[in-house]
């Protein structure tokens, strides 16, 4: 376990750093207990994401795409933020020019204070409509009960309180666009970094893990933390394998 030493390192450029832009993934969030998408017990092993994850597997089995969004909300809603969160949450106060972009929906890096966080791929409590611009902002709410094996279960999926057509979750889906403006501010971002902090992604989705290249073009020095290999090692001027909950409080001054 060498990556004391390399910590280090990214520590000294962090706070050399004028400008610096964070990118997490689901990893960041490991640590606080919510399941990563790719890794051995990732979601994606016991759930294809063809056939949950996309508009169209959502309209043909409504019912069934909102029980297991159901099962995330309410299992993100029993975790709490972490060291990792917390971490970023103080460096935004202590860098001159710093932006937190994840790929996160599960809302802890707000939880633990971060604030102005670009969520590229939504959030798991911002519940919306599939017709008209309803948003509800369920994450402190009770959620109604729609697993179907549980008694009592609610056997529609939820609808709109204005016009009565389908709640869809709010994230983003295979195929669909990422909401307005976000990735245009986060590749503005990079592009201008002294430092990209990449934590926690497998850097497989796209346009996401398109930052990395944007940042090194731009003349960032590009940081990695992850225990793992991650696809963007290639173009990273330091890979810091550790656990981000243990790694992220040694690069705060
Ligand atoms: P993945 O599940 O693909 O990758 C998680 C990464 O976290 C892996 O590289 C792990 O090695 C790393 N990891 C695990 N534990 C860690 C720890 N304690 N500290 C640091 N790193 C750790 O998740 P993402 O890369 O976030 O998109 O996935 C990207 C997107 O794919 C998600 O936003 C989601 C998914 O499909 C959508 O749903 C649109
Ligand atoms: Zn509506």
């Amino acid at each position: 376990m060498n990556w004391e030493a390399d910590a280090q390192q990214a520590a000294d450029w962090i706070q050399q750093a004028r400008s610096v832009v964070v990118l997490t993934g689901a990893g960041v969030s490991a640590e606080s207990g919510v399941p990563t998408f790719r890794g051995a017990r990732g979601l994606w092993r016991s759930v294809d994401p063809m056939s949950m994850a996309t508009p169209d597997a959502f309209l043909s089995d409504p019912r069934g795409c909102w029980a297991w969004y159901r099962w995330r909300q309410r299992l993100v809603q029993e975790c709490a933020p972490n060291d990792g969160h917390r971490a970023l949450a103080e460096l935004q106060d202590l860098i001159p020019s710093f932006l937190l972009v994840t790929q996160n929906v599960d809302g802890l890096h707000v939880a633990a204070g971060s604030r102005d966080v670009v969520e590229l791929h939504g959030n798991l409590f911002a519940d919306r409509c599939t017709r008209c611009d309803f948003v509800v902002d369920s994450w402190g709410e009770t959620l109604p009960n729609i697993m179907p094996d549980d008694p009592g279960a609610d056997p529609e999926p939820p609808s709109c309180p204005t016009c009565g057509s389908l709640l869809r979750p709010g994230v983003v889906w295979f195929g669909e666009s990422l909401p307005e403006g976000v990735m245009e501010r986060a590749a503005a971002a990079a592009k201008d970094a002294d430092v990209l902090l990449v934590v926690g992604t497998s850097g497989v989705v796209y346009p996401a893990a398109g930052m990395a290249a944007i940042a090194a073009e731009g003349g960032a020095r590009v940081v990695i933390v992850n225990p793992n290999e991650a696809a963007q090692d290639g173009i990273a001027d330091l890979c810091v394998r550790g656990p981000s909950a243990r790694v992220l409080p040694l690069l705060v001054p």
